[in-house]
């Protein structure tokens, strides 16, 4: 029988933890829970239990590879070990450590329209603090620089959840460490579409046999997203904290970001040879 010295995480015979060989970077919000939930049905993927927050979060870090190592689940050899920590993507000294960890790990970024995801981010957000009693501003507040004009211009490009979401300047970090190759991009707005047929490129990226069923991944019209039933498992949607009903966006407000991302998107379209269908 399988023994389990930390919860969740049996030991069968024959089985080690191994550091992983592929990383989910980001970006937070972009879908990277459904993402990893979906690659977790391929027998030959697995994945960790929790985002680990090695790279990016100093007292992690200096615990070293083995205390790394210990947060990876038991596996046998053959498998593919994924985790997924989406800040990292936007923390600038990530990168460099990852590239220190394993120069041939390979990489996963999904994203998604850059103002989709910034209202997600802000509502994420909102809906903490609100549940802590505390005050939130309207996103059109936070968006901006105070007393000034609402327009391009003036867009508060550090505040975080706008600054997340411009993936040209986050992506160039990248880039200084890693080849294009090695990073696999996710079209996370395809992704709530169409999730098999990204889940095939993934697998293709990691040399995997395609083996995540079509009728595995089912639309839910209650959830409004897609939900999974593999084969002899309990059918399963991700909880209410994703697929959340966002505040409504003043339309003006809506166009004025959507011309602040055009430049940054264009720009990631360069670095990519890529275009996505942005704004949606
Ligand atoms: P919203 O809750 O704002 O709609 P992450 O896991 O990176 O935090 O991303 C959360 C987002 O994943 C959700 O943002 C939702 O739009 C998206 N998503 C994609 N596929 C989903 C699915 N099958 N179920 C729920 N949310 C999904």
């Amino acid at each position: 029988l399988p023994h389990s010295r930390k919860k969740g995480l049996p030991h069968y015979p024959h089985t080690q933890r191994r550091l992983p060989d592929c990383i989910i970077i980001g970006v937070r919000k972009g879908g990277t829970r459904a993402l990893i939930n979906y690659l977790n049905l391929h027998p030959d993927i697995v994945t960790a239990p929790e985002e680990i927050h090695f790279f990016d979060d100093q007292q992690n870090y200096s615990k070293g590879l083995s205390w790394y190592r210990r947060q990876m689940p038991y596996t046998f050899s053959d498998k593919v070990i994924i985790e997924k920590t989406p800040n990292y993507f936007v923390d600038d000294k990530v990168p460099w450590r990852i590239h220190n960890f394993s120069s041939s790990v390979k990489l996963i970024l999904i994203v998604r329209d850059p103002l989709y995801r910034a209202v997600s981010d802000y509502t994420q957000i909102r809906e903490r603090r609100l549940g802590q009693g505390l005050e939130m501003e309207e996103f059109e507040e936070l968006a901006f620089n105070g007393e000034e004009e609402v327009s391009v211009d003036n867009v508060r490009t550090q505040y975080p959840a706008i600054n997340r979401s411009l993936y040209s300047y986050h992506l160039t970090k990248w880039l200084r460490y890693f080849s294009l190759s090695q990073i696999h991009i996710v079209d996370g707005d395809n992704m709530v579409r169409d999730p098999v047929q990204e889940i095939k490129k993934v697998e293709n990226f990691l040399s995997l046999e395609h083996k995540i069923q079509k009728d595995w991944i089912v639309f839910d019209r209650t959830k409004g997203f897609h939900c999974v039933k593999p084969d002899n498992k309990r059918y399963r949607c991700l909880n209410k904290t994703k697929g959340r009903k966002h505040p409504r966006i003043d339309p003006d407000v809506r166009d004025i970001l959507n011309d602040f991302f055009e430049p940054w998107n264009q720009q990631f379209f360069n670095l990519t040879g890529r275009t996505f269908r942005w704004p949606k």
